[in-house]
Formats: structure tokens, sequence, C-alpha cells
């Protein structure tokens, strides 16, 4: 399912992309829960959090990216950005609003998502049309889709369609997604990952990490650091096998979860020429 930014009430009325090309859907009213549709606000943005897992603590993690991402737009002129496992879309909506990005395209596998979805990036690019200059707001800046996310970004790959930003915000040590997003993010663009795997970090689950990471971990008494740096080395190994290498530009670790996240730009090039990229 794929939906693209509709213009007449574009809440409640988008594009839907079927086999046979796109035509206008309806969309009903939310039938969400009234505590879960109370609005919401992270740093200003409103938005609203619908059925999908949210949690307000990951709220620095979401600002880092935002900055990140707005600092690369000031400095290539440009700014497309693939959210694959959006949830309720609030860093997609942070993206668009505070990034200023040209385009954001938020996915998320959970079909009951498509209507916060929509209703979220709907009310973002209403907001952008009073912010932003009158040409910018005429441009179709949001898409929104409920396909697996490796699926995704490998169609993504085929078609040769690349993206400056790529945020994998996934559950555990799922790292399917790491060669997709390495093969659709252009060269010199960003890709932002998440593992919440605690156990392989501090060494518990040393078969997971090895299968997951490519590291064997044992326990340490700086599991937080290392739960990072494997993070990073299993990307700097996946990037490797594609002739990229992978520079880190910042690192979180939060208790929450635990989650560890790390921003990292990818470059062609060999990385063990110049040593860059080793975690
Ligand atoms: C941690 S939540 C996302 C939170 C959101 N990024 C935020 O900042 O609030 C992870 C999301 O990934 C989605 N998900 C899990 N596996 C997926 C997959 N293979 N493809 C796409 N989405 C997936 C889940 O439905 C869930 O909404």
């Amino acid at each position: 399912m794929s939906f693209l930014a509709g213009h007449s009430h574009p809440a409640m009325v988008v594009q839907c992309r079927g086999i046979g090309g796109f035509s206008s859907m309806a969309l009903s009213a939310p039938c969400l829960s009234p505590v879960r549709m109370l609005a919401q606000e992270e740093r200003g943005v409103p938005f609203q959090v619908g059925p999908a897992f949210y949690r307000r603590q990951s709220s620095l993690a979401r600002d880092l990216g935002i900055l990140l991402a707005a600092l690369h737009r000031q400095q290539t002129g440009q700014l497309r950005v693939l959210d694959v496992m959006s949830g309720c879309g609030v860093r997609s909506v942070r993206y668009l609003l505070q990034a200023r990005a040209d385009f954001v395209w938020a996915n998320d596998a959970c079909n009951e998502l498509m209507e916060i979805l929509a209703l979220n990036l709907s009310q973002a690019q209403k907001a952008a049309t009073e912010d932003f200059e009158a040409r910018e707001a005429e441009l179709e800046r949001w898409r929104i889709s409920g396909e697996d996310a490796n699926k995704l970004l490998l169609g993504c790959a085929v078609r040769r369609e690349y993206y400056d930003l790529i945020d994998v915000d996934s559950f555990g040590s799922d790292t399917l997604c790491l060669g997709p997003a390495l093969a659709a993010v252009k060269h010199g663009g960003l890709v932002y990952l998440t593992s919440t795997d605690g156990f392989s970090a501090g060494g518990h689950r040393p078969h997971n990490a090895l299968a997951s990471y490519g590291g064997f971990v044992n326990p340490t008494p700086y599991a937080n650091e290392i739960g990072l740096r494997m993070l990073i080395g299993g990307a700097v190994r996946e990037a490797a096998t594609r002739n990229m290498k992978i520079v880190p530009v910042f690192s979180n670790y939060s208790y929450h979860g635990p989650v560890f996240r790390t921003m990292l730009r990818v470059e062609p090039g060999k990385w063990l020429r110049n040593r860059q990229g080793i975690a």
C-alpha cells in the first residue's frame, strides 16, 4: 500500500497507488481511541500518536537526527529522507518541518498506521505551506506506505532512487535492513541506525551478536560503549562488502530500552586503505 500527498483536503483524501496506477482514496474519519488521538507536541511540532509505538524519551535521538539532516541540507542544498520504520511519523514530520526536507517518505509495515501517518504528514505539509515560500509549498513533499522496510529499500535501489538520509528505527537486533539501506543511500548520504539489543551488548548473547553484527561480544564493564561499537562494526562490515566506507558522525546511548543509535555517513571507497570506518 502506498499513498502520495493529496492537495484538496490532504488529511482525508490521498492518492492510492495500486497495481493499476494511482487513484484517489478517501480515508474514513479517525477511528482511533480518543486518548491516543490527543494532540501531542515535540519541540513545538504538533502530531498525534494514534495506535503507534511512540516514546517521548527518544526525543533527544530525534533531535540529533533532525540536526544532522538540517546540516546536510545546508551543506548540500538538498534533503530527501526515507523513514522506513516511522511509527506515527513524528520524525518524518520533524524532518519535513524542522530540517526543511525537500521530500520525506514515511513507511511502516503496520497498515493500521496509514491513517495517522496521512493525518500527521498532511498537517505538517499545511504548516510548511504557511512557513515556506509559495513555490516550495506547491511541491509534493511527502509520501506514506505500508511496506516491509527491506522490500521498500531494495525497490528504491533497483530503481536507482537514492536518498540523502535513511532512518531505520528498528527494534532489537534486527540488522536485515543494513545492506538494503546502504544500497539506497546516496554517496555522501546518511544512515541513522538503531539497536535495542542490550543482551548482545552486555555479552549475554554472543552468538546472537555474531549473527547480527559480526562480532562475538563477551561481558564487559563497558557494555554501553560496546553496544554502539557493535552496531557501527556491523555497518562497517556490510559497507565493506559493497566497496563503501562508513564515517560515524555521532552515536548515542539511552538507558531506556536500552537504545543504541548511530548516524553514519556513507562514502564510496575502500575503508581499509585509510583506516576510516573502523569502529
Ligand atoms: C521503534 S518503532 C518506530 C518509532 C518511530 N520511528 C518514532 O520515532 O517514534 C518501530 C516501528 O517499525 C515498524 N516495523 C517493524 N518491522 C518493520 C519492517 N520490517 N518494515 C517496516 N516497518 C517495520 C513497527 O510497526 C514500528 O512502528
